[in-house]
């Protein structure tokens, strides 16, 4: 299927959940004249803990859902869709422009004073090609300490932000970064910036917390003007979110993020 959208069209944005919207802030900011669908597949979620191909499924079906509705570039706002189907996407649509992410391994490397470097992700990201190729080519010089995550994102996607149980989880996430001592964090699942404060907190201020959205979201920025996509400046973005599954807790994270304010339209 081809975009069908020209620089009117939307941009689709899609996340096993809520994680997208941490993505979907920062291309809001940056390019606030764009309308944006959102597709959160919480009846699939959370992808972490999938095997690969399943993964590819699933991301093949949400990038047609969103060819459908005339999106002109899919965001990949998930790192674990990414390392698990990007490279087939694009195959796959090779006249869809995709922006997709990895950990900010490259920033966070270059970033730490030490060397010592900590990657929180979940376990499909770290065994992907993509992120094997990242860790290779970018932290040759940098001793990674890289902690998978079971049951976070699943937590975060409950919209339990704080509390006993997600502090619970991260605390033994987060032990052995501190053991190791790394100086710098990075946040490898878009589910994880919701917990920001609470990652900054136990960590401490000695840390240094990385994660991608913004560097997507300048992506995203670049892919449009290369192919004159941009929408016209001046007039105000909509947001539409949709799903598989239930919507409640991806609606009231989105209206908190302030992404459901009233210039923006719903569904
Ligand atoms: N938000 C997704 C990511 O960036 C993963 C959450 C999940 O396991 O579904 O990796």
């Amino acid at each position: 299927m081809l975009p069908s959208g020209g620089p009117d069209a939307p941009i689709g944005v899609f996340d096993s959940g809520v994680g997208g919207l941490t993505v979907v802030r920062e291309v809001r900011a940056l390019l606030p004249q764009e309308d944006i669908y959102y597709f959160a597949d919480t009846a699939h979620c959370p992808y972490g803990d999938r095997p690969l191909a399943e993964v590819m499924e699933l991301a093949a079906q949400v990038t047609e859902h969103l060819l459908e509705q005339g999106a002109k570039l899919i965001v990949v706002a998930c790192n674990t869709a990414s390392g698990a189907a990007l490279q087939a996407l694009r195959q796959r649509y090779p006249a869809v422009p995709f922006v997709g992410m990895v950990p900010a391994i490259k920033p966070a490397c270059r970033l730490s004073p030490s060397g010592r470097v900590g990657v929180l992700a979940t376990a499909l990201t770290v065994q992907a090609d993509l992120f094997s190729d990242v860790v290779h080519r970018f932290a040759r010089d940098c001793r990674l300490t890289i902690q998978t995550c079971p049951g976070l994102a699943e937590t975060i996607e409950r919209g339990e932000l704080s509390g006993e149980r997600v502090l619970a989880l991260l605390r033994e996430y987060l032990a052995p970064l501190k053991a190791a001592r790394v100086d710098v964090c990075v946040l490898g699942c878009t589910h994880y910036p919701l917990i920001r404060p609470l990652i900054e907190q136990e960590l401490g201020p000695a840390v240094q917390v990385v994660e991608s959205g913004a560097a997507v979201a300048r992506q995203v920025e670049r892919v449009l003007h290369e192919r004159g996509l941009v929408a016209p400046h001046g007039r105000p973005g909509t947001f539409i979110l949709a799903g598989s599954g239930d919507l409640n807790v991806v609606r009231r994270l989105a209206a908190e993020l302030a992404l459901l304010d009233p210039s923006f339209s719903r569904r």
